[in-house]
């Protein structure tokens, strides 16, 4: 699994990360998310796909 965040689309909520800190980190600069590893490792794949629920920019996709 791959996800990706719209950095445009990103207007630094943050519940991407409250949800998912292994996975989705808030810059220091821009206040925005980015995705902290390439493939989503199984036992974080859940709680990917709430964040993508989640995010209210729908910032976030994910493909498997
Ligand atoms: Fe951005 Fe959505 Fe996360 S707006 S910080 S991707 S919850």
């Amino acid at each position: 699994m791959k996800v990706t965040v719209d950095r445009e689309k990103c207007h630094g909520h943050a519940r991407c990360h409250d949800l998912c800190p292994e996975l989705f980190e808030i810059g220091d600069v821009d206040g925005k998310s980015r995705v902290k590893l390439d493939r989503v490792p199984p036992e974080l794949r859940d709680l990917a796909r709430r964040a993508a629920d989640r995010c209210p920019e729908d910032a976030i996709a994910w493909e498997e």
